[in-house]
């Protein structure tokens, strides 16, 4: 029987078919006024944001764009013409790749034109037949599915539960046991959904007596962690233990684009093999340019980072007071569990939603399968920008959200239970 490959488009089958099919795209998918910021323009309206990774409150900065438009003026937006390998390399690239180096304190970095694509890239050029990729169960979308390609490659994939030293060992000890390859453990440094940091002391300790390497996606870490930005590892001391560190530009750098920084060899075997970036067209310039000016601001960025931690301090400490249960905070990240009362996860987490979006306060909302059911997740970014006003309005917001929605008055030991799962024990 012959099928049509576009059936399936007829269903609300796929990996988010449930938003599909609740046919509201302005929950699933809003249309933005495209300005960054604390505040935003939605519906005709300004919002106070709390969805957008601009950590250190580099999108609204006028002297980036000034950089960017001359860089627009003089380049354009097609230069440079061509991937990496053919006629798209300059002199620009490479100076800025070993301001990335510098910084990171590795020999040599390299640029990707998106973080997804560069952790693809990555991961499928080093992992091959015969090694094996252990993959924290929690970790972002792009890290499972670099995993799954080098996988296609004939590399094996073990997962362990999110950031369970007990069980990273066990995995690595089982590895080792019949070990024919290499082996690379893949995480992130803060967890973007949940804010949690990987217990990157433990992680380095186990990698280095099981003899493995370590390659850091630190999306949320980079700009925002550690001294000058420079990222998780940083904050843990154990920058040098880090065999690849991994940033993306679409958080607090508010760009676009990635970055690899690690020993000189590594870098170039990279360069010459993932394919991700190998047969792409480079990185415009425009960005280049903009980029070797944002890199200025994180690096002396460590007032704007002392604002973003206050800010965060406040919102946590506001929602906690009301009783909301808001996650370790170990980063600047506020995850704010609800319990929703019911399974109904996706009715009440949506009703929620709505409600603050009237209140002027746009929130995103995580709800099972990510996380456990009877719960709902509003992932917030804190940022240097927010305003003590912009945080009172929403903590009013939420107190008026639990008592009007008739939300559970706090978190119960059971809810507790689930929402320690989420950051300690994910099962699989
Ligand atoms: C942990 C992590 N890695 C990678 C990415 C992808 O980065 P980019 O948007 O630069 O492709 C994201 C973005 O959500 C992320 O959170």
């Amino acid at each position: 029987m012959s099928v049509d490959i576009f059936e399936k488009c007829k269903t609300d089958a796929g990996y988010f078919g449930q938003f599909r099919k609740m046919g509201e795209r302005d929950l699933t998918r809003p249309t933005m006024d495209p300005i960054p910021g604390k505040t935003m323009s939605y519906n005709g309206n300004e919002v106070v944001m709390w969805s957008v990774n601009n950590y250190i409150g580099l999108a609204e900065n006028d002297e980036v764009k000034e950089v960017a438009s001359e860089a627009a003026r003089e380049f354009g937006t097609s230069a440079p013409m061509g991937s990496r390998m053919m006629s798209g390399n300059t002199q620009y690239h490479q100076d800025l790749e070993q301001r990335f180096a510098d910084w990171a304190q590795k020999e040599a970095a390299y640029l990707f034109n998106y973080g997804y694509l560069g952790v693809l890239g990555i991961v499928s050029s080093l992992c091959g037949p015969k090694d094996t990729v252990v993959v924290d169960r929690l970790a972002h979308a792009c890290i499972l599915d670099a995993a799954a390609m080098a996988k296609a490659s004939g590399a094996t994939i073990r997962y362990f539960k999110h950031n369970n030293m007990k069980d990273l060992e066990s995995v690595l000890k089982q590895v080792n046991e019949k070990r024919e390859g290499g082996v690379m453990i893949l995480i992130e440094g803060v967890y973007g959904m949940t804010g949690d940091l990987a217990d990157l002391p433990g992680i380095c300790a186990l990698k280095e007596k099981y003899n493995a390497r370590l390659f850091i996606d630190d999306a949320h870490g980079v700009g925002v962690m550690g001294e000058k930005g420079r990222g998780t590892g940083d904050f843990f001391g154990v920058q040098d233990k880090i065999d690849l560190y991994f940033g993306t530009f679409a958080k607090s750098f508010a760009s676009i684009g990635g970055f690899v920084a690690a020993d000189r060899d590594v870098v170039e075997w990279i360069m010459f093999n993932a394919r991700t970036q190998v047969f792409a067209k480079s990185l415009p310039m425009v960005f280049v340019k903009a980029l070797d000016r944002t890199l200025d601001f994180v690096i002396e960025g460590d007032d704007r980072r002392d604002l973003m931690w206050e800010n965060s301090n406040k919102l946590k400490e506001g929602l906690r007071e009301l009783g909301y249960y808001i996650g370790p905070g170990e980063s600047p990240i506020c995850s704010v569990f609800t319990p929703t009362g019911s399974d109904d996860v996706n009715g009440v987490g949506a009703r929620m939603v709505k409600y603050l979006r009237t209140r002027n306060i746009f929130v995103t909302a995580v709800v099972y399968p990510v996380i456990p059911p009877g719960l709902c997740m509003f992932r917030m970014i804190p940022t240097t920008s927010h305003t003590d006003a912009e945080i009172q309005k929403t903590v009013e917001a939420f107190r008026d959200m639990k008592k009007e929605m008739n939300l559970m008055d706090s978190v119960t030991d059971e809810d507790i239970l689930k929402i320690n799962k989420v950051y300690r024990n994910i099962k699989g």
